[in-house]
Parts: C-alpha cells; sequence; structure tokens
C-alpha cells in the first residue's frame, strides 16, 4: 500500500508537531516527575479540535480521517505520550462507541460535547478478575424499573477522575457468558460512582490512572449503549479502533526516542570522535529508523483501513503488536546510546523507555495481540 500523505494530512501533522513543542515539550519531564496531569493542555488542543477529529462536524467534531487521527496522537507522543494517550483513550474508548453505537439523543447529550473537548471521555472494561480475559466481568448491572443499578468495581482506568464521561462494561446474566455484558454511559457525579485508588505508574505518569467504584449506581435506562448483552462486542470493537490510537501512541514515542539518540550520537565525543562514527552506533540507528518506518506503514494502514470502514480487527492488532514492540526496542536502544546520561532523568530517553513500555500491557497485550492475529490468520 503506497501512503500517499494529503495536504490535509501534512497540515495535521505540522499543526501538532508545532503545538506538542511549544506547548507540551518544556513541562513533560516535570508533570512526569510530580504526577501531574496535563488539564491545561488538554484544554489548548480542544480548542485546536484534537479532541474530536474523526467525529463528524454535526457532533462537534472535525471530520477528519483516520490517517489525521494517527498523525495527531503520534505528534503529541513523540513528546509526551501521556497527552497522547489522554486524547486517544478519549476520542477511541469513549467518544467512538457512543458514535458507533449511540442512539441519536445519546450523541447529542454525549459526543457533541466530548467531541468538542468541552467534556473529557474514559472506558471501564478492566477489573482485578476481568483483564485480558474482558469477558470474565464481575460487576453488575440489574434492571430496576427502566433504570439500572450498576455495582462493582473497575480498574486501570486512563482518564478516571479527570473525564466526565465513561463507557462501562457489566454482566447483566452471568449465565450467559460475553453475550450477558451489556454496556452503559455513566457521568461523573452520579451517586454512587466514586474513584478509588489513583495508580503509581512506572511510566505515563502524567495520565490519570484510577479505579471506579459503584456502589448502587443508579443509570438511567436511557444509558444503556446499543442493546443488553451486546456489551462485550461493543468492547471489542471499540479495542479494534482503540489499538489504532496506541499504536500510534508506541509509533510517536519510538520516533521521538530514535530522533534523541540521532541528536546525541551526533554531538556526543568519545574517543576523539562523536560516537555517531562508530558503525556500531550506526547500525543501531539504521535498525531503529527501519523499525520505525516498517511500524509507520503498519499504522497508517490500520489507519487506512478505518476510513475506509473495511475490516480494521487484524491490521489494529498488527499495528499495535509491532508499533510498541518498536517502541519499547528504540527506547531501550536510546538510553544505551546515551550510556550513563540516558539513566538519568536529565535526558528524556529515560522517561520514553518508561512510557514505552505500557504500549505493550494496555488495550490487549502484545500476546492477547497475538491471539487476536492468530484468530483471523486461520480463519483466511
Ligand atoms: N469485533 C466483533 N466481535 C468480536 C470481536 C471483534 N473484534 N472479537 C470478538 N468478538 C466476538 C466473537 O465473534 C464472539 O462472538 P460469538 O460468541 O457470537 O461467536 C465473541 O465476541 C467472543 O469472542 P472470543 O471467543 O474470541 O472472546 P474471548 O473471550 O476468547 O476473548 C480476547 C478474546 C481477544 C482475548 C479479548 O478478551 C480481548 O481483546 N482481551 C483483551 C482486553 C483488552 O484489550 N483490554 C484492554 C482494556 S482497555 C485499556 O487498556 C484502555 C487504556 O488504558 C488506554
Amino acid at each position: 500500500m503506497i501512503f500517499d500523505l494529503s495536504e490535509d494530512h501534512v497540515m495535521m501533522r505540522k499543526m501538532v508537531r508545532d503545538f506538542a513543542e511549544n506547548e507540551c515539550a518544556a513541562g513533560a519531564e516535570e508533570r512526569d516527575e510530580k504526577e501531574e496531569f496535563p488539564r491545561e493542555i488538554w484544554n489548548k488542543l480542544a480548542e485546536l479540535g484534537l479532541a474530536g477529529i474523526t467525529f463528524p462536524e454535526k457532533y462537534g467534531g472535525v471530520e477528519a480521517d483516520y490517517l489525521s487521527y494517527a498523525i495527531a496522537v503520534e505528534e503529541l507522543s513523540r513528546v509526551d505520550a501521556s497527552v497522547g494517550v489522554t486524547v486517544s483513550a478519549h476520542s477511541s474508548l469513549c467518544a467512538n462507541p457512543i458514535y458507533l453505537f449511540g442512539t441519536e439523543e445519546q450523541k447529542q447529550k454525549y459526543l457533541v460535547p466530548l467531541a468538542s473537548g468541552e467534556k473529557m471521555g474514559a472506558f471501564g472494561l478492566t477489573e482485578p478478575m476481568a483483564g485480558s480475559d474482558a469477558s470474565g466481568t464481575r460487576t453488575t448491572a440489574v434492571k430496576d424499573g427502566d433504570d439500572y443499578i450498576i455495582n462493582g468495581t473497575k480498574i486501570f482506568i486512563t482518564n478516571a477522575y479527570e473525564a466526565d464521561t465513561y463507557v462501562v462494561t457489566a454482566q447483566m446474566d452471568k449465565s450467559k457468558g460475553n453475550k450477558g455484558i451489556a454496556a452503559f454511559i455513566l457521568e461523573k457525579g452520579m451517586p454512587g460512582f466514586s474513584f478509588g485508588k489513583k495508580e503509581k505508574k512506572m511510566g505515563i505518569r502524567s495520565s490519570a490512572t484510577y479505579e471506579l467504584v459503584f456502589d448502587n449506581v443508579r443509570v438511567p435506562g436511557e444509558n444503556l449503549l446499543g442493546q443488553e448483552g451486546q456489551g462485550f462486542k461493543i468492547a471489542m470493537v471499540t479495542l479494534d479502533f482503540g489499538r489504532i490510537g496506541i499504536a500510534s501512541q508506541a509509533l510517536g514515542i519510538a520516533q521521538g526516542a530514535y530522533e534523541q539518540a540521532r541528536k546525541y550520537a551526533k554531538e556526543r565525543v568519545q574517543f576523539g570522535q562523536p560516537i555517531a562514527h562508530f558503525q556500531a552506533n550506526q547500525f543501531k540507528l539504521a535498525d531503529m529508523a527501519t523499525q520505525i518506518e516498517a511500524a509507520r506503514l503498519l499504522v497508517y494502514q490500520a489507519a487506512y483501513l478505518a476510513t475506509q470502514h473495511k475490516p480494521v480487527s487484524k491490521a489494529s492488532a498488527m499495528a499495535k503488536l509491532h508499533a510498541s514492540e518498536t517502541a519499547m526496542w528504540v527506547t531501550t536502544q536510546a538510553v544505551q546510546m546515551h550510556g550513563g546520561y540516558g539513566y538519568t532523568r536529565e535526558y528524556p530517553v529515560e522517561r520514553m523507555m518508561r512510557d514505552a513500555k505500557i504500549t505493550e500491557i494496555y488495550e490487549g497485550t502484545s500476546e492477547v495481540q497475538r491471539i487476536v492475529i492468530g484468530s483471523h490468520i486461520l480463519k483466511e
């Protein structure tokens, strides 16, 4: 597949790169250190339309394609992966399922303020006993008149506490397995809906990660997303698209670390010459650039397929698998090339290496991506 980036894509990259370098770069290290959520950055990027890139204008979005979205998340993550995932989780995991499965009323009420960035979104799927086995949800939803009563706990929820709107899954009939699960739209502030512990993480430390606690939360029937029993499918489809966002995040982290390593190799003098003159380092840089380019092709291909409304499950799993493993490998090499300095917080590659690790874990571990890819290729 040949990617001929349009003028719009080139403009999107330039706009987001300028924004990331001018607004995100300077404070990234301090936010990481203090675990400080980038609220001001969110407000500014929402003004630029980055909270609703793929959604139609009539729902508050900018009606651009998935490639524009991938480029935007890549460019934000090249500088600060915590900002990248904030945008990705909001758009892919909350606004998108409402766009894909919501009623017109739900779209007007919830998608419009999400896509404009007036509100922020999050997605509650993972639980203490339901991680990779996402259908093992123990959060329950019981019908009570026209309403549903939700009880349970979700963990590791990106954007939680900061977000206003939550797409959450719950089991309605255990005997039906994944077909007993339903998805709901919840609002911060609903009685009985609170936040548990804030996670102290290895990386993406300035992104918000909290537990969600539901104690007899009464959710109106109009907040059921899709049909009863459709929740697992909604979650899987949501993740098919979401993985494009995480793949883009990983791609951006890898690109950022590679650029840092290349710059350092040209400047750092040892044995009387820049270390870039040593073939060992040239080979490393060559391998980094090649892996990143391969990852970029997979990510952009998945984004292209999403825009074309073609099946995206296998392509997004491949993109996420390769991009996240590339991010981990490239950032590790970048730290290595910086030597002792790379292990300190004086240089950003240390943060990038910590940030890269999560891309191999969330929205499905690398092992889960291989399960998804494997199940598709065996059916072909
Ligand atoms: N689209 C539509 N339907 C799908 C689907 C998809 N992509 N994937 C599965 N389904 C359907 C299947 O067709 C099947 O339907 P039938 O029963 O009618 O045949 C049903 O769902 C069950 O499918 P499986 O038997 O394949 O399901 P499984 O229980 O074996 O699980 C899995 C498969 C791939 C491991 C899945 O559980 C999974 O993706 N796990 C990982 C969960 C995950 O990614 N969690 C991330 C949390 S979110 C997060 O991380 C956010 C963040 O912080 C940023």
